[in-house]
């Protein structure tokens, strides 16, 4: 193998390190801990279990893990409705197991992004249950978004407003006065006109920066600040497609990033500086706001995750992306996965052009209509998944996505966890599907997530997918993301990428060193470009005799 290193460090390109600062290339796998690993056997996964799988994270080579909230919670959005932010739910550990968990993963030089999740309290947090019991004009209401209903008595809500999972967007309170929630009923706004709640998110950055977590995933980053002056806009009006940048009433606010260069003036506290990254569902061209050095840093581009494995908008989204990136002084981001769409492989093995409405509908029908091809879904979305770690930027892998793991596209209503499937009105079955326990083991009670059955029920198989079976076959999917991602850290040298010619539906891509990344998105063969194959996302590389079969990733070193 130090012979292939040799081609990747001529003296032209500096040696393979991992660039300064450590985020603008890192490899982050996010953990959803309910479904990672259960170490007690109560169903739901745990900080222990995350602590006793770091030799999973390290085998695989990932440079940080996201948690998604750990946080004190009733579930109604799976944990995004957070009562205490700084605490640990009693279910998922304690604040010294958290501490043990940094410890283990720092220890194996892997860093820590907790979520964050500054649009919304739960309703059991102290504050609201305060607010409640303060009643209307009180201080305590102000910390939330409360407003007096139409009509006499207050019985209509203030707006027509629908909220995010479905349903209205205004709950009442029972005195003529109705709190937001741009999300489920249970997540309350907070008001962010409030000096209290400002103050007290900076508390929760230091509380966890201090317990050495490096950087934070800022949920739905683009709420936050809302204008709710009188008279509010109908639904229809914030829907208007002329609504011009920044002026809507609670999405993409221009102040919000009055609070992110607060928030980065406490991450310059440290050292080295706390991170961050932005979700920030906006248009891309609004991103970069996000991204800044002066805000949070970095953002998510969910561009590739809403693509069609397509050569063409693969190449565009990559272009405009590093572009936008480079001139905000960041780096970019790179998601196929999350715990909020549907797997890749699944996604990738349904017909093309189906968009989430489109997909909803398949999950209704149980993951049967149509009927997805698996084999060129998992096919595909290897070939994506090493056309995304050769990119320049941070690469955000979701649990699970290193096994392959299709969607549970048919899970039974009865199991369902997901706020979205009662507030749609039983359409839109959520994002359950994405969100079920690791299979570990082939046997086992819960194929070793833990030892008694898992939260949400595992389908059978799910042991064809065990990582302990594919520890033992090069061929596998997690082989394959194990040598992709050790492969990505010998290489790693610069930023730079150059697109070179190639043939229709092929992207070809040169980076620093001279190493090339090409994916055939065709279903064709086509003539393999000169040089040494070192990865394959299909067959391996001393089987593929000059050509590059259809849906195909592969890496080349420069010929001898
Ligand atoms: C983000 C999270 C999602 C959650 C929502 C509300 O989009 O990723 O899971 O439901 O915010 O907090």
């Amino acid at each position: 193998m130090s012979d292939l290193l040799d081609h990747a460090t001529t003296p032209s390109s500096p040696p393979a390190t991992t660039p300064d600062p450590w985020w603008r290339q890192a490899v982050v796998y996010q953990v959803y801990p309910r479904s990672f690993a259960d170490s007690n056997g109560d169903g739901t996964g745990d900080l222990p279990g995350i602590t006793a799988r770091v030799p999973h994270l390290v085998s695989l080579g990932v440079d940080a893990v996201w948690l998604s909230p750990f946080y004190p919670s009733a579930l109604a959005d799976g944990g995004y409705d957070v009562d205490d932010h700084r605490d640990v739910d009693p279910a998922i550990g304690t604040l010294e197991q958290f501490d043990e968990m940094v410890a283990t993963l720092h220890a194996a030089g892997i860093k820590v992004v907790v979520d964050i999740v500054p649009n919304h309290s739960s309703n059991r947090h102290r504050w609201f249950r305060d607010a409640l019991a303060a009643g209307p004009g009180s201080p305590e209401r102000e910390r939330y978004v409360f407003a007096r209903g139409r009509g006499e008595h207050g019985e209509l809500p203030p707006s027509d407003w629908t909220a995010v999972f479905g349903g209205p967007a205004w709950e009442p309170v029972g005195d003529g006065e109705w709190y937001l929630h741009t999300f489920a009923p249970e997540q309350p706004d907070w008001n962010w006109d409030h000096p209290e709640v400002r103050e007290d998110f900076l508390t929760t950055l230091r509380f966890w920066a201090d317990r050495g977590v490096d950087g934070f995933r800022v949920d739905v980053a683009h709420a936050l600040v809302k204008d709710m002056s009188s008279p509010l806009p109908s639904a229809a009006e914030l829907a208007a497609d002329d609504l011009p940048d920044g002026a809507h009433r609670f999405w993409d606010r221009d102040e919000v990033h009055e609070v992110y260069r607060a928030w980065r003036a406490v991450f310059d506290e440290y050292d080295p500086p706390r991170t961050a990254v932005a979700e920030a569902w906006v248009a891309t061209h609004r991103r970069a706001r996000y991204a800044s050095p002066e805000g949070l840093g970095q953002a998510f581009n969910f561009d590739l995750l809403r693509s069609d494995f397509d050569a063409a908008s693969f190449r565009r989204i990559v272009e405009e992306n590093l572009r936008l990136a480079a001139e905000s002084g960041t780096s970019s981001t790179w998601v196929l996965s999350n715990h909020d769409v549907v797997r890749h492989v699944s996604r990738y093995g349904l017909p093309d052009g189906m968009d989430e409405a489109d997909r909803a509908r398949w999950l209704l029908s149980g993951g049967t209509d149509p009927a997805p091809d698996l084999e060129r879904g998992a096919r595909r979305a290897r070939a994506a998944t090493a056309f995304l770690l050769a990119l320049p930027g941070s690469a955000y892998l979701y649990q699970g996505e290193e096994l392959g793991l299709p969607e549970v596209a048919d899970l039974d209503a009865a199991v369902l966890q997901d706020p979205t499937w009662l507030r749609s009105g039983h359409v839109d079955k959520g994002r359950d599907g994405c969100r079920v326990p690791l299979p570990w083991t082939a046997e086992g009670p819960s194929h070793g997530f833990g030892p008694g059955p898992s939260h949400l029920p595992q389908p059978s198989w799910f042991a064809a997918h065990a990582a302990d079976v594919q520890d033992r076959d090069p061929r596998s999917t997690l082989s394959a993301y194990r040598e992709a991602l050790a492969w990505r850290r010998r290489l790693r040298t610069g930023e730079e990428l150059v697109f070179e010619d190639a043939p229709e539906g092929v992207v070809r891509f040169r980076r620093p060193g001279g190493w090339t990344c090409v994916t055939n998105f065709t279903t064709r063969a086509v003539p393999l470009p000169p040089g040494r194959v070192v990865l394959s996302s299909g067959a391996p590389a001393d089987e593929l005799d000059g050509e590059l079969p259809g849906e195909t990733t592969v890496w080349l070193l420069p010929a001898d």
